[in-house]
């Protein structure tokens, strides 16, 4: 005989479990399937094991789409301050690190464990190491294959995140359903990913500087870390979500900083002193050293003269690299693009063509910044569908 649910859920991730909370909180019967070991993976990795779990300034504007207003209305629906609300109840703690980024105080399996939590106290069932190898629609709803049976389902949810980290279990199993049921899939691509240099930053690898990484569609003022195979820190994770193949991209690294005045003014302090000493105050002594030979970086403060020192100034704040690709999907926290949300209801992450099967988290192609922003996203697309189940 098939077992069957009001609600089944497949993907046991942030978007997931949260589902399952919110639709067993209706008073629906749910079952949460995942092929993995264990539920929240990706949390539990999440934010250098402290998961920055959402951010204190979400809007639209920090989430990549091709349709840039699809995520408002879910967005506000279900805010930061509400995920905060959830976290004070369960008696978590946490502090704001920086931009508005909230991290656990301590370990990011403390929301695992929230969401778990939740889930039970409605009633609803996880069901772990469970691959679904085929999903069937007719008159009474889903019908899934699970190695140990048929499961059948008045509703479907395709949570199943997307292609980034397939060591930890990622698929594009979300997209081949939606292709299945007729939805779109935008183009998708490893995003807040390193991006990759060759070995040319190797002897640096290690040194984070602040910086202004840019190009032509986006600019982000965060750190720089250079590391053995290229560009690291969060300026060039951000940006990397904006960057395609053969592009270029501009680093400016002196943000801030007025240089030729403030070495001007040491000159006539200090002029006897090297310019690498002078430098290392604005920027780490071994990228000074990197620097040496390219910039001329020799002798003393005084002499260098005027147009010299602008010379120097201008080749820090405007230095233009091109990537030769990127670590992709096996380091990348996030997918770019996903089921295109012409086909999806913003209220409710309900497909408009195939009722009863939803789409959440980030098998949507909506992505986030990094900071907090993608799990946000995560439990605000859930909570939308959760309600509507
Ligand atoms: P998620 O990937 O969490 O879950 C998908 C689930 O589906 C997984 O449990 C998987 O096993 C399961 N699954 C996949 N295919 C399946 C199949 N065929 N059958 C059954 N189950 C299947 N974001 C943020 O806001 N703050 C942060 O600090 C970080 N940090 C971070 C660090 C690292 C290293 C990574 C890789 C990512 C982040 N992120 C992040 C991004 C964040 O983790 C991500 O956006 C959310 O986890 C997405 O939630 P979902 O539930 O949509 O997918």
């Amino acid at each position: 005989m098939t077992e069957t649910y009001d609600c089944v859920i497949i993907g046991a991730g942030a978007a997931g479990l949260f589902c399952a909370a919110r639709a067993g909180a209706t008073g629906k019967r749910v079952l949460l399937l995942d092929h993995a070991r264990a539920p929240g993976e990706k949390i539990r990795i999440s934010g250098g094991g402290r998961c920055n779990f959402t951010n204190l300034a979400v809007t639209a504007a920090n989430f990549l789409s091709e349709n840039p207003h699809f995520a408002k209305s879910a967005l506000a629906r279900f805010t930061p301050a509400d995920f905060l609300d959830l976290v004070a109840r369960h008696r978590i703690a946490w502090h704001e690190k920086t931009l508005g980024q909230l991290f656990c105080d301590g370990k990011s399996t403390q929301i695992v464990d929230m969401l778990l939590e939740e889930m039970q106290a409605v009633g609803a069932t996880l069901r772990l190491q469970t691959p679904v190898s085929t999903v069937a629609h007719g008159p009474d709803g889903f019908r899934l294959t699970t190695p140990t049976g048929q499961i059948g389902a008045k509703t479907l949810v395709l949570a199943t995140g997307g292609k980034s980290i397939p060591k930890m279990g990622a698929t594009g199993f979300a997209y081949d359903i939606a292709r299945q049921f007729g939805h779109r899939v935008t183009e998708t691509r490893p995003a807040l990913v390193p991006l990759t240099f060759g070995d040319s930053f190797a002897p640096l690898a290690g040194v984070s500087t602040p910086v202004i990484a840019s190009n032509a569609r986006a600019s982000f003022a965060e750190s720089l870390l250079f590391t053995h195979r290229g560009l690291s820190g969060p300026a060039i994770l951000q940006l990397s979500s904006y960057w395609r193949e053969g592009e270029a991209i501009s680093i400016d690294l002196i943000p801030g900083i007025a240089l030729a005045d403030s070495l001007r003014a040491q000159r006539q302090r200090e002029g006897k002193r090297a310019i690498t000493t002078h430098l290392a105050h604005h920027l780490p002594t071994r990228l000074v050293e990197a620097l040496t030979p390219e910039l001329g970086l020799t002798g003393n403060l005084a002499d260098h003269s005027d147009k010299r020192l602008m010379q120097i100034e201008t080749a820090l704040k405007n230095r233009t690299l091109t990537p030769t690709g990127s670590e992709g999907y096996r380091t990348a926290e996030v997918t770019l693009g996903g089921v295109a949300t012409e086909g999806l209801d913003s209220q409710s992450m309900m497909s408009k063509t195939v009722p009863g099967l939803f789409i959440i988290g980030e098998a949507v192609d909506v992505t986030g910044w990094l900071g907090g922003y993608n799990f946000q996203w995560a439990w605000a697309s859930a909570d939308a569908a959760g309600r509507a189940i």
